[in-house]
């Protein structure tokens, strides 16, 4: 547990939370403050946008234990700021809002376009808001609003608190001055996925159609077992030292890791783990982790493998340490790389995905869509 003291809508608040905790949750359950509302949770619909020491910030991403000393403002916070009174006021005119379940997020980002850019053409204003999305309005009205308000401003220093609001406009207060707030760890819909410390390890079961014996010859040797796993291949490898590379394409973000790994193997037991991290050049996302995989007869002719990874991310993919998320994406890798492993072990050739463009994980866009897909 951690001890945070931050300000959120002008009330000073002491936290004891998990390591884990997230800023959305943290404001949702510990301090009520639901107008920030949760759609993707993975930093990609805005739903969850606050202003965080005067820039808007996704809460869904955000770790309660990075927001040491900041200033936060919720959508409850705007009560009394002018420029937000207009924007209400111009969404409401313009008809930019329908179920309202983007709107805190959407007015939160207006307000910050308004007022760190001024009057600004609609392309623009379109491309500031881009990031928020809207499943049922549409946008003509949102921009519109937005358009109405800047039209005649002029850019204002934003890189401070916003106007505050100590009373809350909706559901349960929090104490005026000071609240103890301790948040447990957060039950999540998919018990064997876990964060810890930042990062995120979870536990699947691959079965292969393969004895015990046919499936540790192949995984005790990794130059056959790496181009099973989709995107990833081997640079250079000197006794259990590995270096080597995988490429991920999820939706917009394309990264290339390059990295060192230490592997080692127990024969006797079939059971071996990695241990690395890796960088990638372009985006700046970072990644370490740790992979455990133990080989157990299931039947006859068939087996299970047990793995356990655990990983931290850093830069633009960090987003995906979510673990709801991450075992949609785990589950389909495993199955892309039983089937792998099975051609390999049948000698059928492999599809070239090692060195391709990473099409395995191209997949896991789908499940992002999906997921925005199922707010309605
Ligand atoms: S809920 Fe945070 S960006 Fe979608
Ligand atoms: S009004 Fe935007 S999601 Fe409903």
């Amino acid at each position: 547990m951690t001890m945070v003291m931050m300000t959120v809508n002008g009330n000073a608040v002491n936290a004891n939370v998990d390591a884990r905790t997230l800023l959305a949750d943290f404001l949702r359950q510990e301090l009520q403050f639901t107008g920030t509302h949760l759609g993707c949770e993975q930093g990609v619909c805005g739903a969850c946008t606050v202003v965080v020491d005067g820039k808007v910030q996704r809460s869904c991403i955000t770790f309660v234990a990075d927001c040491e000393g900041a200033q936060v403002t919720t959508i409850e916070g705007f009560d009394d700021d002018p420029t937000m009174s207009e924007l209400r006021e111009a969404f409401s005119e313009c008809h930019a809002l329908q179920c309202g379940f983007c709107t805190p997020g959407m007015l939160t980002t207006a307000r910050d376009i308004v007022l760190r850019l001024g009057d600004i053409p609609e392309p623009q204003i379109r491309e500031e808001l881009s990031g928020n999305l809207c499943r049922c309005t549409g946008y003509v009205g949102i921009v519109a609003a937005v358009r109405k308000v800047a039209a005649g401003k002029s850019p204002v220093a934003v890189n401070r608190p916003a106007t505050i609001s100590a009373q809350p406009f909706d559901g349960p207060r929090p104490a005026p001055a000071s609240t103890q707030a301790t948040s447990q760890a957060i039950p999540r819909a998919l018990p064997t996925a876990a964060s810890t410390g930042g990062g995120t390890s979870i536990d699947e079961q691959v079965k292969v159609a393969a004895s015990p014996e046919q499936i540790w010859a192949v995984l005790s040797d990794l130059r056959r077992v790496v181009p099973c796993v989709p995107g990833a291949e081997i640079t250079t490898l000197a006794g259990d030292d590995l270096t080597g590379k995988i490429r991920i394409a999820l939706g917009p973000i394309k990264v290339a890791f390059s990295g060192q790994a230490k592997v080692g193997m127990d024969a006797d037991n079939r059971e071996g783990w990695m241990s690395g991290r890796g960088r990638d050049a372009g985006q700046g996302s970072s990644a370490e982790g740790t992979a455990r995989w133990k080989v157990l007869a299931d039947g006859a002719n068939a087996s299970v493998i047990a793995v356990t990874l655990s990983w931290k991310l850093g830069g633009p993919l960090a987003q995906f340490n979510r673990s709801g998320l991450v075992q949609d994406i785990v589950r389909r890798l495993a199955a892309t790389f039983a089937a792998n492993l099975e051609a390999a072990i049948s000698g059928v050739p492999q599809p070239a995905q090692a060195g391709a463009a990473l099409g395995g994980l191209r997949l896991i866009w789908s499940i992002v869509k999906a997921r925005l897909m199922s707010w309605r």
